[in-house]
């Protein structure tokens, strides 16, 4: 069955790696058109590369770090200038935690992870809303377990996550009037690069892990994919506000 995300323009931050990748191929399978963002260029031309690249040129790959304003606003202009409009954004970029106790935390990790997590998602929503379809666009926003559930070791990285929550609630209700959705999606456990110390740590660690998930196993970035293909698609419709996870049901 045809999607209905086919020709839909699609903004996509840390797209290079992880969850972000994934989700741009899910999309790309469906026929949308992406325009895949990310610090690393290599990382870009590789998202590309699984895209289809030669596909007609119809995917543009672009550097942006989310944690500037200035450079979010000089990016959409150029997206904008292209395309003329956004319809889905997905606001994936993110820095993982690393556990340690709030006495080994410092300023710079602080601004990191609120630099990158939560004003990245301010920055890129601020910047691509005058330009989003409306009625019918919407934005999915990666927070995360750690946006409900508090995790000894992780304090800056919950609270960067807590924030995602309570932005997009309020994202929701702004924009809910104009007829674009804002959803939040919350990985439990995925194995990507940065989360390299469980996924390829220990055997005896990933199998703990595993055992502590009621489906035997970690997520891969392609579980998440699906799940923000159906938010953003009009299956969709009466979804905004919501905080969806996908995590495979903790055990603890
Ligand atoms: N992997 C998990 O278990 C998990 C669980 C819950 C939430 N998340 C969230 O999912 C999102 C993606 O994480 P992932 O696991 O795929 O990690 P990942 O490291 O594979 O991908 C993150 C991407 O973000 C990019 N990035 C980092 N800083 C950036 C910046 N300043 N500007 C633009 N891009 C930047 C990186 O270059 C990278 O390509 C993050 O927001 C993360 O917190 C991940």
């Amino acid at each position: 069955m045809p999607s209905d995300l086919a020709g839909k323009v699609v903004f996509l931050t840390g797209a290079a790696s992880g969850i972000g990748r994934g989700t741009a191929i899910k999309l790309h399978s469906l026929g949308a058109i992406l325009v895949i963002t990310d610090i690393n260029e290599a990382g870009i031309a590789d998202t590309l590369q699984l895209c289809g690249r030669n596909d007609a040129g119809r995917h543009t790959g672009l550097i942006l770090d989310v944690s500037k304003a200035a450079d979010a606003e000089q990016c959409v202009a150029e997206v904008v200038a292209k395309h003329g409009h956004i319809d889905h954004v997905f606001n994936c970029a993110g820095i993982n935690p690393t556990s340690m106790p709030l006495t080994e935390t410092s300023e710079a990790y602080f601004d990191k992870l609120v630099g990158v997590n939560l004003k990245g998602t301010y920055n890129i929503t601020k910047a691509t809303m005058p330009h989003m379809t409306a009625p019918g666009g919407s934005y999915v926003n990666v927070s995360s377990i750690s946006g409900w559930n508090p995790t000894m070791g992780t304090a800056i990285y919950c609270a960067t996550k807590f924030g995602v929550i309570g932005f997009s609630k309020c994202m929701a209700l702004e924009l809910g009037p104009k007829g674009i959705r804002v959803n939040i999606v919350c990985p439990g456990y995925v194995d990507t690069p940065t989360n390299a110390g469980i996924a390829k740590g220990t055997a005896a660690a990933r199998t703990a892990m595993e055992q502590g998930n009621a489906l035997g196993r970690m997520g891969t970035p392609k579980d998440i994919a699906g799940v923000v293909a159906f938010l953003m698609s009009n299956e969709a419709r009466y979804m905004n506000g919501s905080v969806v996870g996908v995590d495979g049901m903790l055990r603890t």
